[in-house]
Order: structure tokens, then sequence, then C-alpha cells
């Protein structure tokens, strides 16, 4: 069984599609993380991300991989773990550049594809899992919420972390990384014609979870 949930940055689908898939023992997916995981490599090459060919030049001597770990997954880069390294906002920008490429886009869903269905039963967190990876996924789930609330998500979770940054530019942020990803011309965001749409502006996890899970149970498709 294929679980696939999107949704923009702090809508919860990250916190969701971790606990879903230790809840079910499933096989966890996070596609964002492998776009990431380009982005970091890029910063650290000072390429520009506007650059295509040198983008695709530098994808070629990299290897991604996905390892289960208690706290979602780690992600490896060559080998190296840059797990610590990538959630971070100038890291999510970059991703979301170098995602508006389709050539970009084409190499990341084969391995994403290939990652799928190597496991029996997975939860797919991303941008486009219900909408171009699998979409026949039999569950396809499309999280939202008002940007004033992710952005206060994001603010509450930075500052937790030691990092003081100011609301007003995460909610900047937050809005330039919803139009940059709903704008893009190659699988932008939005949700699959097929996909429960669950709003968690007023919502808690634990509801969210709950719904999944009877969704799940009732194996209630569509
Ligand atoms: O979910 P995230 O914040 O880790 O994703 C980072 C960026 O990667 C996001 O802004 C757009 C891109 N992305 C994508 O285009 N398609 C996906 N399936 C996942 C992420």
């Amino acid at each position: 069984m294929i679980i696939a949930i999107d949704g923009p940055a702090g809508s919860g689908k990250s916190t969701v599609a971790k606990e879903l898939s230790k809840r079910l023992g499933f096989t966890y997916i996070d596609t964002g993380a492998m776009y990431r995981a380009v982005a970091y490599k890029i910063k650290e090459e000072c390429i520009d991300p506007e650059d295509l060919n040198a983008v695709l030049n530098l994808m070629k001597g990299i290897d991604i991989k996905l390892e289960q770990s208690n706290d979602g997954v780690k992600v490896f880069l060559n080998g190296k773990d840059i797990s610590p390294y990538i959630r971070t906002e100038e890291i999510g920008k970059i991703a979301s550049k170098i995602a508006r490429f389709s050539e970009v886009r084409k190499i990341l869903v084969g391995m994403q594809r290939e990652i799928g269905k190597k496991s029996k039963n997975a939860v797919i967190e991303g941008r486009d899992t219900g909408t171009v990876i699998f979409p026949d996924a039999e569950i396809k789930i499309f999280m939202t919420a008002s940007p004033d609330v992710r952005a206060k998500r994001r603010w509450e979770e930075l500052k937790k972390k030691g990092i003081e940054i100011s609301y007003q530019q995460i909610l900047r942020e937050i809005k330039e990384r919803d139009h940059l990803d709903e704008t893009r011309k190659d699988s932008p965001l939005k949700p699959a014609s097929d996909a429960i749409i669950i709003d968690t502006t007023d919502r808690s996890i634990e509801e969210v979870l709950n719904q999944i899970l009877e969704i799940v149970k009732k194996g209630n498709i569509f």
C-alpha cells in the first residue's frame, strides 16, 4: 500500500507522515529530503542553482540514500550523513529553485519510484507524490493550513532550537516558497483530483493522524 501525502511547507505533513509510518510499520519516503540533498551539494560546491547544466553535472556525481531511523529518516549524500544540515530555510529555498527544472525532477522522481516499489508498504511525502510519483497510490492526502499558522509553527520550531528569526521573515519566506512551488510548470504543488484534503489550521497532529488512520482502517480510499 502506498499512502501519498502532499502539501506546502508547515502544513504538518512531515510530522504526520513520520508518525504514520511508525505506527503502521511502513517505509517513510521523504522526497523533499532528496531535493534538499541536491541543494546542500549545490551550496557546498558554490554552484548557481539557476544554472541547469551545472546542476545536472553535479547530480551525475551524487548518490543519495534515505535510511529509516527512529526520528524519521537519515539522508546520506555520497555516504555522508547530511541530515543535520539540510533543514534550513536557505537549503529549502535552493531546493525549491532546482525543483522547477523538469530534468532534475525526472532524475529524483525515478529514484523515488524505485524506493517506493522496493518497499512493500510506504508513506511517501512531498509536493507531487499523489499527482506524479504514485498517481495510483491507494490513499492520497493533501494537507494544508493558512500561511499565518504555518509560519507560526515554523517560528516556534526554530525558537525551540534556539534560532532567533522574526515571524514576519518566516511568513515572507513561506509565501515565497509557496509561490515557487505552486507556479512551476512541471508538477506544481496542487492536490490530486482524488486526494482527501485536510486543513490543519485549527487541528492538532493527533487529530489529523487519527483521521488518516481511520481512512486506512476503513479502506475508504476516495
Ligand atoms: O518538503 P520540503 O520543505 O523538505 O521540500 C523542499 C523543497 O523541495 C520544496 O520547496 C519543493 C521541493 N520538492 C518538490 O518539488 N517535490 C517534492 N516531492 C518534494 C519537495
